[in-house]
């Protein structure tokens, strides 16, 4: 059983980045704490962050038959990719959607996710926890 974490755009700069909004936790906390909850369920883990929309399209698409679930922060392909929000509806596990911020309580413009649709839910609003929470989310809906 193996659920896979993919961080999308900028997501690398985490603790730097914005640090008023996204917190000084790097992206390195965030998978540490999404890693520890996945072995504390006996879960495999794997973890890719990529800035590119076709590398984690491609992601999306190896992990048809080999995880379980799929925990994704799309970053700012949140709010334009078809082509990701496609990926994920082809994908038969738990996809769980998750953002350090609330992007509903932003800019206008980050108030459509199109993946929102394709998804089983989504965790936002609570910074780093929130990797761990959604960890917990994805192996709550596969038990
Ligand atoms: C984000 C929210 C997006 O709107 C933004 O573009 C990001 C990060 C979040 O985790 O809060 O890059 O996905």
């Amino acid at each position: 059983m193996k659920i896979l974490l993919l961080d999308g755009p900028n997501l690398n700069l985490l603790g730097t980045r914005e640090p008023e909004i996204y917190g000084t936790d790097t992206l390195a906390d965030c998978v540490r704490d999404a890693a520890a909850a996945a072995a504390s369920h006996g879960y495999e883990f794997e973890h890719r962050q990529s800035n590119h929309e076709g590398e984690i399209i491609e992601a999306i698409h190896a992990a048809r038959g080999t995880a379980d679930a799929i925990v994704i922060n799309p970053g700012a392909f949140t709010h334009s990719s078809y082509a990701i929000a496609d990926a994920l509806a082809a994908y038969d596990g738990v996809k769980v959607e998750l953002h350090l911020s609330n992007p509903s309580a932003r800019e206008e413009w980050r108030r459509l996710s199109v993946v929102a649709p394709v998804v089983t839910g989504t965790i936002a609003g609570f910074g780093r926890a929130g990797y761990r929470m959604a960890v917990d989310a994805a192996v709550g809906r596969l038990a």
